[in-house]
């Protein structure tokens, strides 16, 4: 039951990468349920093709091309095929992501650069496909999912935290150069969220578990409320959605 209505994005296109597994799957279900045909990309195509079939199976309309963010020609390609096959693309979200808990000690040099070659450049590399192909002529939606870590230092995420304010940082730019375009860049940050590998990894790493987890329909909503027209006046935001732990200092746990 969503509180939003089932025809809100009817005729639109969304690109959702990472959109194989976990957050990003839920935020493609999600824009697809609502009306959106969906284009999922992510490095294996098996994995794409199993969460089409998924989704197809609730009636939505799916695409999966596979590849890496990290490589512009692949993802113009994914660009390309969203055009000829939809011929319009409305929606670009940015959720694919690499990460590995791990302390300064432990990330060599080629570990650092991967994390932030996937979250940052990846992201760059994906809405700059999209606009230069589609966006810029037409104007659109981009969400950006990157994590509430701007103000802390994040033990066991120095790469992570590094590529993800950078990601903060590039939608604020997007934002204020491409809005006389009329398209719209929010980012989204997530807080711990249950039934991920994210979580999962993070778990297992540090033996801690999480008093309160949110889930990835949280997610999904707040991703679907931002690209809505209830958003239209939303530009440049990034959006905690972690039920207050990113802000709290002392880390209490909430009740969600
Ligand atoms: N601890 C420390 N270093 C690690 C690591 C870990 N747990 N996992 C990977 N690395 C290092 C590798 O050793 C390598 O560095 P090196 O060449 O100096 O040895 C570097 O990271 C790149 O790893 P590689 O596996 O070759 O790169 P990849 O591009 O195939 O993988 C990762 C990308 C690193 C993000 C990988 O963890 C991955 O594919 N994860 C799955 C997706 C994911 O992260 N999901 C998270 C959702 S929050």
């Amino acid at each position: 039951m969503s509180i939003f209505n089932d025809n809100l994005l009817r005729g639109e296109v969304a690109l959702v990468t990472g959109g194989g597994t976990g957050i990003g799957k839920e935020i493609a279900r999600t824009l697809g349920r609502h009306g959106a045909r969906i284009v999922i990309s992510s490095r294996r195509q098996e994995v794409l093709d199993a969460a089409c079939e998924e989704l197809r199976a609730e009636g939505i309309e799916c695409l999966a091309v596979a590849a890496d963010v990290r490589e512009p020609d692949a993802v113009e390609r994914v660009i390309e095929t969203t055009l000829a096959r939809f011929k319009r693309l409305d929606i670009v979200i940015n959720n694919a992501a690499g990460n590995f808990p791990a302390s300064l000690d432990n990330i060599s040099y080629n570990g650092f650069k991967a994390i932030v070659d996937i979250d940052l450049l990846g992201t760059y590399n994906v809405s700059k496909a999209s606009y230069e192909a589609w966006l810029k002529q037409h104007g659109g939606r981009i969400v950006n999912i990157s994590a509430p870590f701007e103000h802390w230092g994040v033990a066991f995420q120095a790469h992570v935290a590094a590529a993800k304010t950078g990601v903060d940082s590039l939608t604020r730019t997007c934002a204020v150069e491409w809005a006389p375009l009329g398209i719209r860049v929010n980012s989204v940050a997530p807080g711990p969220i249950g039934d991920t590998e994210g979580m999962d990894r993070f778990e297992s790493a540090t033996g801690k578990s999480r008093a309160a987890l949110g889930s990835k329909q949280d997610i999904a909503n707040a991703v679907l409320f931002l690209v809505s027209d209830g958003a239209r006046f939303i530009n440049g935001v990034n959006l905690r959605v972690d039920g207050g732990s990113g802000i709290d200092m002392l880390k209490m746990p909430v009740s969600s």
